[in-house]
């Protein structure tokens, strides 16, 4: 594990111990979970739109999904079927502009041939997201607790690959972390010492109650040696990796190019069903107190 992770100035100054977000506490119903790797291009964007649709088509959730990520790669995936497109995104509530309620989109997409409103809903997210103003980053616990009021069962954050002050306060926001990690990259393994820390520190700084929900395996293959030992049951990171891996398929960037979730895009794919158990296995670890 990295011991001596030093962080950014100013990321400490979003950190402050008077206040504690006590969200497990607070919140019985709303899960929120922060996709995060440090590591780049592991997954997190594809699992956070994947995993939301699942629970949403298989088990009637409600969801919004949170584009903290500069690149606003979740934001271009979901918004491909909603018409008029949003002009709004999470700058213009931080500049006073829009309220939430405005913000929110609600997700569109094609099933057998038709036009559907699913129970995903986005905040969209800004390139600008890496310059907002620290104070403005209190924001994702506004947004949580409008979730709460609002019945979502879950809000997923999608992190970018970085420990910049959005990352931080999603994390400060959530309940769990969720870590993507790709199957056949030691150094994404690697990096999960890393998230570790980072986690501790958030957990003895700004959120008391934040839980790691684990590490799962991406773009796995049966064949490749590295594979097989990372993702192995009984591998030397035990019960915090999750039993599921999602296999690396064509069908993921088809998907993402045609702006699809896969349960709406290739339903009965090998590559949906991973992502359909991968979701069964987080609600059971959710439940059982991860
Ligand atoms: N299981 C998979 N099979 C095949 N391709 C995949 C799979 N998972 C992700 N990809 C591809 O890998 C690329 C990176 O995925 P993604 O954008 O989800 O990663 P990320 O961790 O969010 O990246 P970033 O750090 O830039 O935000 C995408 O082009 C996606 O199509
Ligand atoms: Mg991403």
């Amino acid at each position: 594990m990295i011991k001596n992770l030093t962080f950014p100035r100013f990321e400490y100054s979003i950190l402050p111990k008077t206040k504690l977000w006590e969200s497990t506490e607070r919140r019985k119903e709303l899960k929120s979970i922060a996709i995060f790797n440090q590591k780049g291009g592991v997954g997190k964007t594809t699992s956070t739109v994947n995993i939301s649709a699942c629970l949403e088509k298989e088990h009637k959730a409600k969801v919004l999904i949170v584009d903290c990520d500069s690149q606003c790669n979740a934001t271009d995936y979901m918004l491909t079927y909603v018409e008029p497109k949003p002009e709004l995104t999470i700058e213009d509530y931080l500049s006073g502009k829009a309220g939430l309620d405005e913000l929110m989109v609600r997700i569109s997409t094609t099933f057998r041939g038709h036009l559907k409103d699913t129970d995903i809903y986005l905040l969209p997210g800004t390139n600008n997201m890496d310059m907002l103003d620290i104070p403005d980053l209190e924001f994702f616990k506004t947004v949580t607790k409008k979730a709460e009021e609002d019945k979502f069962d879950y809000v997923f954050f999608d992190c970018p690959a970085n420990l910049t002050a959005p990352t931080i306060a999603a994390l400060t926001a959530s309940d769990y972390v969720l870590t993507p990690a790709r199957a056949s990259d030691f150094n994404s393994l690697k990096g999960y010492g890393l998230i570790i820390d980072t986690v501790q520190r958030i957990q003895s700084t700004s959120n008391l109650g934040l839980k790691i929900l684990g590490i799962f395996f991406n773009e796995a293959s049966d064949t490749r040696g590295l594979d097989k030992y990372l993702t192995h049951d009984g591998n030397s990171m035990g019960d915090i990796t999750f039993k599921q891996r999602i296999r690396s398929a064509a069908a993921v960037s088809d998907a993402i190019f045609f702006g699809r979730p896969l349960v709406y895009y290739k339903p009965t794919a090998p590559v949906t069903q991973d992502f359909i158990a991968l979701t069964k296995e987080m609600i059971k670890k959710i439940k059982k107190g991860a």
